[in-house]
């Protein structure tokens, strides 16, 4: 049996029993922040990618000479990348060798109901399943993770998710950094046995306090004193992390959710809520080669978790890449047929979780929505002080307002996700693709509160 460990304990031991080897979290920036793999396909024709993604139990080196048990695809903790073109479609099969059920979403796809791998639309152990993403859709920073009801937390948590990056022509004739230069970091929080091993608690977000980036434990990431494009995602469970660079220097934000930007936006923060991406373009050639900057979370006030990951700068050279002032079009945004209202809530006592009251039930569709619409959601968080975020399956949205007043900067671009902080309400005009019908789910990606209920399920009807 898992003894637990108390959170903080001095030297930064994770706990311990005699006889027992210690598993520690090493210091910050002592090991190296890997790019994660990127999937190979298993075959091609010609307009479509072939991929396989086998989920099973793996371990996994997170904390160094230690291997951790994990639930990898394809043994790769966090999961590899997929890289996409737009207009070339990736099938994905599935294939369980768990003994829970599973199932893949791809978040932020325009994929139809089928494809999209939700909550009840379960793959059983043993079993196997083919998702087609059609990647009609812009550029953009997606990721896939598992979304089986009540076991989607635990499974991302223990590594059930990955990066899926969505390249199309506009961008690459913008002439960003990319190839090596276009790193994803996926970020998470973890908590760890005295033995190294994940420890899952619902909604343990106290005790969750060692930061991964890639997989590892704060690490350090060599890079070259030129620029580079980030893909910030934060797939924590709970954790929200502000991106911020510890010389408080500013850097250039030229993505949200759904893709690039109009313009860069030159920020010195940027706040993700699970579930959330960001794009950032870092430009090292203003430091001296030997320097090290701290991409730190300003969210966090514990010195054990505000340190995300140490840049250290390598030598210059030359880049011939850029970050043009105009990065994309993005498309008008459309009047709203109906308004709609979503209150978040949690009861802190039972830890079940509701939207207008309501906890998610799988046979329930909560409203309809015609085919192609657009309409106003408002997104209200009835907690005191607990956090929610709001994400929609198929669907992108604008965000409108924040309490009124108007969006923060870095979420003013395509977005699926958006933070939804305590008492706050957050209006936004969510767009539909004519080309998709039928149901979709729409929940708070704090996934420990999803699989608690707090989420519900749609029907697009009409047209097509
Ligand atoms: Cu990240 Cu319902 O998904
Ligand atoms: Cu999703
Ligand atoms: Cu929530």
């Amino acid at each position: 049996l898992l003894k637990l460990s108390a959170g903080g304990l001095a030297g930064r031991v994770v706990g311990g029993a005699a006889g027992v080897r210690w598993a520690r979290v090493p210091p910050p920036f002592s090991v190296p922040m890997p790019v994660p793999v990127e999937a190979r396909p298993v075959r091609s024709t010609r307009d479509a990618d072939y991929y396989r993604l086998a989920a099973a139990s793996a371990l996994a080196e997170i904390l160094p000479g230690t291997r951790t048990p994990v639930l990898a695809y394809n043994g790769a903790f966090p999961g590899p990348t997929i890289r996409a073109r737009a207009g070339r479609r990736v099938v994905v099969e599935h294939v369980n060798r768990l003994d829970e059920p599973t199932t893949v979403h791809l978040h932020g796809g325009a994929v139809r109901p089928e494809d999209d791998g939700g909550p009840m639309d379960l793959v059983e152990p043993g079993r196997a399943r083919r998702y087609r993403y059609p990647n009609g859709q812009r550029a953009a920073t997606l990721w896939y993770h598992d979304h089986a009801h009540h076991l989607e937390s635990e499974h991302v948590y223990r590594g059930l998710a990955g990066a899926y990056l969505l390249h199309d022509e506009c961008e690459a004739g913008l002439g960003l950094p990319s190839g090596r230069f276009d790193v994803p970091i996926v970020l998470r929080d973890a908590r760890f046995g005295e033995d190294g091993s994940l420890v899952y608690i619902p909604e343990d977000f106290a005790g969750r306090n060692t930061i991964l980036a890639n997989g590892r434990p704060q690490p350090y990431f060599r890079v070259a004193a030129r620029k580079y494009r980030f893909r910030l995602l934060n797939a924590a469970n709970m954790r929200f992390f502000k991106a911020e660079l510890s010389t408080g220097d500013a850097f250039q934000q030229i993505a949200t959710d759904r893709g690039l930007l109009p313009a860069p936006l030159t920020t010195t923060s940027v706040p993700l809520s699970p579930g959330e991406r960001a794009d950032i373009v870092v430009d090292f050639s203003r430091y001296a080669p030997g320097a090290r900057v701290v991409l730190r979370d300003g969210f966090s006030t514990r010195p054990s978790t505000n340190g995300i990951l140490r840049f250290d700068v390598c030598g210059r050279v030359r880049d011939g890449s850029r970050v043009p002032e105009r990065l994309a079009t993005l498309p008008a945004l459309r009047p709203a047929t109906a308004a709609r209202e979503f209150r978040l809530s949690m009861d802190k006592k039972t830890g079940m979780g509701f939207i207008n009251g309501r906890a998610f039930d799988p046979r329930r569709i909560d409203f309809t929505v015609e085919r192609g619409a657009a309409e106003t959601w408002r997104i209200v968080n009835e907690n005191q002080v607990i956090q929610h975020n709001f994400h929609v399956h198929l669907a992108d949205f604008r965000v409108l307002d924040r309490d009124g007043g108007p969006p923060m900067p870095t979420e003013d671009g395509l977005k699926d996700t958006v933070m939804v902080r305590p008492g706050e309400s957050v209006g936004v005009r969510v767009a539909f693709d004519p080309a998709f019908g039928g149901d979709y789910i729409y929940h708070c990606h704090i996934i420990d509160h999803s699989a608690m209920g707090m989420m519900g399920r749609f029907r697009i009807t009409g047209g097509g």
